[in-house]
């Protein structure tokens, strides 16, 4: 059949006694080798790539899905809910907003990516001149916001009012209506007006806001000046067609998984990721026909699988993309709980065989620890990589900081541990009693903690920066080049020793 590496293909008849088969193949080393990302290294490759500049790392995360830099944050719930969504999202990755979250609270996540940026808020939050200062602080500050419109019964606006407005003012209990920026002073402008225009009336006016009103002089959305200055400054970042962040959300094969997709697809979700420890099952496979019923149009991206034929039925069910790891991320152990996993390196190689020749992008999730692990998965054909740990330990995490041995740290854990179990449970079968065995798996991942790193846009930037540095090398200056042109060496443990730094103090 031609696959290279892990078939993966259970059916068909047994053929041999196994006590018998195992010691056999055991001896003659029947059993196939499965590499992972340090046993082996890029060969350096003549090159003719003068500056890192001229190297395009765009590529695709799932058929529909297009993003600059090849980085996903993790659906897990101590790395991407909305801010890491929002922070990946400007510097051209994508981030998948995990599933341990009642519907309304991913629908919220989601909500709040989309309205982090855009050229015009199509549905701007508006308030009614009845409101105090107190309480247009409150609602600022509840939606995330630093203004709000405030209309009339007859959704025209009387004024708008701004957090400038409200910072200096000792008595909450005083009218919005008395401290706003009222109707005859309201800068204002046609719905349909280009960027460039309002640009130009927004500093003319020395306004931050600027409301678009219909024909009728109803409000019919609003431009702000900070969307405007981050669309100028971030040209990389992932949108929608419609100038907003663009947004993934995990959701299961079962329980609540159909009003979930289509709750998120209405929320304006741009893919939807199914997200199951073992994808290869027959229930994985059903949920991706009956997800695309209930989100048509949405791309729908599944996994985890590990093998060839993991990847090929995930393809044959309708994926938009295939998410491949079994056991190499750092916070799992389904290696050591379950006896299960291919190393990461031999897992993709053998689905991107089947990915590249359907043109269905791979996301080679787990494992990622440098720049380098990104290029060698990129040089054997993944399109993406999803990253958990890294992104962690960042500001935009929602994971808790705490003090341990002295340094500040962030809590990180695996999906299958313990905790986070107990949350599914809750999430996925609330009506379960808590000691039913069937709902009380053994975890597959630790709890732990992880150093703080900064913010997410750095962590993104060290990894692109050294997956450049590796393209390079290898003479490619785009992703498909670099698939096509990777060349690898296997290395010996020696080897991996003079790879790290080695005889120095650090
Ligand atoms: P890194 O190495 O970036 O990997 O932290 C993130 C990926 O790890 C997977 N994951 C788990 N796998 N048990 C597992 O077997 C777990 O508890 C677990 N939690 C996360 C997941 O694929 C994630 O994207």
């Amino acid at each position: 059949m031609g696959d290279r590496g892990f078939r993966g293909d259970t059916r068909g008849p047994r053929r041999f006694t196994p006590s018998r088969d195992i010691l056999a193949s055991v001896n003659d080393l029947r059993f196939p080798l499965a590499l992972s990302y340090d046993d082996v290294l890029l060969v350096p490759q003549r090159s003719d790539i003068a500056s890192r500049r001229d190297i395009d790392t765009s590529c695709q995360f799932t058929r529909n899905v297009q993003l600059a830099v090849p980085i996903v944050s993790a659906n897990m719930d101590t790395v991407t809910e909305a801010d890491m969504a929002i922070a990946i999202a400007r510097v051209g990755g994508i981030g998948v907003i995990h599933r341990f979250l009642t519907v309304a609270e991913q629908v919220r996540a989601v909500a709040r990516v989309k309205r982090a940026e855009a050229l015009v808020i199509e549905d701007p939050f508006t308030v009614p001149v009845t409101l105090t200062v107190g309480e247009a602080i409150a609602e600022m500050r509840l939606r995330s916001v630093s203004g709000l419109v405030v209309v009339g019964g007859d959704g025209r606006p009387v004024g708008i009012v701004t957090a400038r407005d409200t910072r200096l003012q000792d008595d909450p209990s005083r009218s919005v209506r008395e401290v706003m920026t009222p109707a005859e002073r309201l800068v204002t402008a046609p719905v349909g007006i280009s960027s460039d225009d309002a640009a130009l009336r927004m500093r003319d006016a020395r306004v931050e806001k600027l409301p678009l009103l219909g024909a009728d002089g109803r409000l019919a959305g609003l431009i702000t000046l900070r969307d405007l200055i981050q669309r100028s400054e971030r040209p990389n970042a992932t949108k929608d067609d419609r100038g907003r962040l663009a947004v993934a959300a995990a959701i299961g094969v079962r329980g609540d998984h159909l009003e979930r997709a289509a709750a998120l697809a209405e929320a304006g979700a741009d893919a939807l990721v199914l997200d199951i420890a073992h994808g290869h099952m027959d229930q994985a496979l059903d949920a991706i026909g009956q997800v695309r019923d209930a989100a048509p149009g949405l791309d729908i991206v599944a996994g985890n699988v590990a093998t060839a034929a993991g990847a090929r039925d995930l393809i044959a069910a309708g994926a938009d993309g295939v998410k491949v790891g079994v056991g190499p991320g750092s916070a799992c152990t389904t290696r050591l709980v379950a006896g299960v996993g291919v190393p990461q390196l031999s897992a993709v190689i053998a689905c991107a065989e089947v990915c590249n020749a359907a043109g269905v992008p791979l996301i080679a999730d787990g494992g990622i620890r440098y720049g380098g692990d990104l290029a060698k998965a990129i040089g054997v054909g993944a399109d993406t990589v999803m990253v958990g740990n890294l992104l962690a330990g960042t500001t935009e995490s929602p994971g808790r900081v705490v003090s341990r041995n002295g340094s500040r740290v962030k809590v990180f854990r695996g999906m299958a541990s313990a905790g986070a179990a107990e949350s599914r449970r809750s999430i996925d079968t609330p009506d379960a009693p808590a000691d039913d065995i069937d709902f009380s798996p053994v975890p597959e991942g630790v709890e732990a903690v992880v150093q703080l790193r900064g913010d997410a846009a750095g962590v993104v930037s060290d990894l692109v920066g050294g997956l450049r540095s590796g393209m390079s090398y290898t003479n490619a200056r785009s992703i498909m080049e670099m698939k096509e042109r990777a060349q690898f060496v296997r290395i010996t443990p020696a080897g991996l020793v003079e790879s790290r730094p080695h005889d120095v103090t650090m």
